[in-house]
Formats: structure tokens, C-alpha cells, sequence
């Protein structure tokens, strides 16, 4: 299952890309993309559509800084929640070793769907979503580097899932389309919908409770400058007041609120501690963060 994402500038498809470093990606972005280099960021309403929009348009600018920076942390077939590295091969979240083996599985903001990449190594079915197309050229070319069958790639919005009700025992998202999205609860009800009675629907988002701290990874990263309650929309945007980049807050209270809402049943909130000796920095995820608050919570679900 692979889309034709209309948008690649050049007409580029998937299989014409080079099988050896992502600097040989066509050159080709979305035509139109808005500068983002002087954006402001400010605390605003952001809807479902302008957020959908920023977040196509960003993702698609900075995939390949992106799979540049975090491409080896993320490796090219493992499956880690959170710049704290928890493994799924060691936190078994999606379930206990040896019962992956067959089941379709949707991994929704999948990037360069290195998670798909482990499931297919467990004798999985997994089907890599994520809006961008530029990250899933990112998925395309890992392909074509190992000589190995293709992930099944979706371009599409988390909002809007391209499935048929029941199509998937397991759902699962490492930092992908949620804090991007406006509407969570419809997001939570667009995955019950696909998935099958009795499926498991997990993902990682950053931790609430970093919201009210600046996102920063030295000192400064450790006082509270802003209201935990604060929904208000982290948005960055242009002149016009194009919004380039939107992320959304919610507590941990609206995320347990959400999932029930949707029919899930919350079977456990994961919330990594940072490892002794793992030193590696991610944005404002530091060792010296690490330590004292959480930094990723990991929302482990069943769709009743
Ligand atoms: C922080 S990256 C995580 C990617 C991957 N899971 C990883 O761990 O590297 C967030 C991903 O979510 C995707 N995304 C953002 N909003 C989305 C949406 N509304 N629907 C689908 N994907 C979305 C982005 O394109 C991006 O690839």
C-alpha cells in the first residue's frame, strides 16, 4: 500500500530514488513553502487545518535536517519511544515477546517508519503513515539502502485515516502526529475506529508537564515560566501570520479524558527515566533534564 503524494516538486516517486546517502534525494521540495527562518513564536489559537497545514509544510522542509540529526539515535530498523531511548524491545508496550508475529499494525507519524522497519524484523504488518511526504522519501531511501522489502508507506493526515474500520490490531506512535494535531479526541476516535476490538493503541508524546518550562536543555530548562494549564497553542509564523509550526499542549488529565472518551482503556502511563551514562542531547531533552522531570510520557491503551 503506497501513495502518490501529488506534491513532490519535480514529479519525483519514491522509486527513483538513489540507494545510498539522503544528500542524494531530489532536490525537489513542495514549491511554495513559506521562510521560516524569521518566524515569531507566539502563543495563539491554531484550527485543525492550519496546524495540518504548518505541520505537511515543516516537516517537509526539515526532514532532512531531521533524519541528518537524530538518524543514527533512531537507527534504520529500531523502534525507540523517546530521546530517553527506551527501546520497545525491552518495554514490550505493544506486547510480550514472540506475539507481533502477523498482526497488522499502523504506525501514524512514522517519519522514516524505522519502527515499521523493527515490526516487519518480528514478523509484523506494518503500514507507515505520516503527512510528510519528504520523511516518507526518507523511509524510501533506508529501503533501498538495505535491499530489503519496502515499508508500506500512507501519506496522510493522522485526523483522517485512509482505513477501513478494523483494519489493524495495533496502533502505535513515537512522537508522530499528536502534539502536532488541534483535535486529539478526534484523532483517538479516528484510531479506535480502525482498530479491531480488543487492539492496543500506544504513543509518545512529550511529557505535560514540560510545558510549563522553557524548552531548553541547560539550566534555563529547569523553571517553570508558563501555566502547566495553558492550552494555548505554540505557534511560530510568518509576517502574514501564516502559522510555520504549531504544537499543542494538553494535560495529562486531557489525554486520560481523550483516550476514554474514544473507548479506550488506559492500561499504563509510561514516563522513561533517563538512563545513567546515555549523555546524548535531543532539543531540550538533556541528561541534566532528564534527571529531575520527565520528559516523554507514553500512553498505553486498549481499544475496548
Ligand atoms: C518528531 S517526528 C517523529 C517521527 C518518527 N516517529 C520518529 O520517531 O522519528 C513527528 C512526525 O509526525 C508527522 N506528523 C505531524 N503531524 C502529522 C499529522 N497530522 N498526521 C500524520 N503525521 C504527522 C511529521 O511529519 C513527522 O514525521
Amino acid at each position: 500500500m503506497t501513495t502518490t503524494p501529488d506534491h513532490s516538486a519535480d514529479g519525483s516517486r519514491p522509486e527513483d530514488l538513489p540507494d545510498d546517502d539522503h544528500e542524494d534525494l531530489p532536490e525537489g521540495l513542495p514549491e511554495g513553502l513559506p521562510e521560516e527562518d524569521d518566524d515569531d513564536a507566539i502563543r495563539r489559537p491554531a484550527g485543525v487545518g492550519e496546524s495540518s497545514r504548518a505541520s505537511r509544510h515543516w516537516w517537509d522542509r526539515n526532514a532532512d535536517e531531521y533524519q541528518d540529526e537524530h538518524g543514527a539515535f533512531l537507527g534504520d530498523d529500531r523502534f525507540v519511544w523517546c530521546p530517553e531511548g527506551l527501546d520497545e524491545a525491552d518495554a514490550h508496550l505493544l506486547g510480550e515477546p514472540g506475539t507481533l508475529k502477523g498482526l497488522d499494525v499502523l504506525e501514524i507519524g512514522a517519519g522514516a517508519a524505522q519502527c515499521s522497519r523493527w515490526l516487519t524484523a518480528r514478523g509484523a504488518r506494518p503500514v507507515a503513515l505520516d503527512i510528510s511526504f519528504r520523511q516518507l522519501q526518507h523511509s524510501r531511501r533506508i529501503d533501498l539502502s538495505r535491499d530489503a522489502a519496502p515499508v508500506a508507506v500512507v501519506q496522510a493526515d493522522a485526523a483522517v485515516l485512509p482505513f477501513a474500520d478494523s483494519s489493524f490490531d495495533i496502533a502505535c506512535s513515537a512522537y508522530g502526529a499528536v502534539p502536532f494535531s488541534a483535535d486529539t479526541a478526534a484523532l483517538m476516535r479516528e484510531v479506535h475506529r480502525v482498530l479491531r476490538p480488543g487492539g492496543r493503541w500506544a504513543f509518545s508524546v512529550t511529557h505535560p508537564i514540560r510545558w510549563a518550562f522553557p524548552d531548553e536543555p541547560g539550566p534555563e530548562g529547569l523553571t517553570a515560566t508558563a501555566s502547566y494549564f495553558d492550552r494555548t497553542p505554540y505557534v511560530e509564523q510568518d509576517e502574514q501570520g501564516r502559522a510555520s509550526y504549531v504544537e499543542h499542549h494538553r494535560t495529562l488529565g486531557d489525554r486520560v479524558r481523550e483516550l476514554a472518551g474514544a473507548g479506550f482503556r488506559l492500561l499504563d502511563l509510561v514516563e522513561p527515566e533517563w538512563p545513567e551514562g546515555h549523555e546524548q542531547e535531543w532539543g531540550g531533552w538533556s541528561p541534566l533534564r532528564g534527571r529531575l522531570i520527565p520528559g516523554t510520557a507514553v500512553f498505553v491503551a486498549v481499544r475496548d
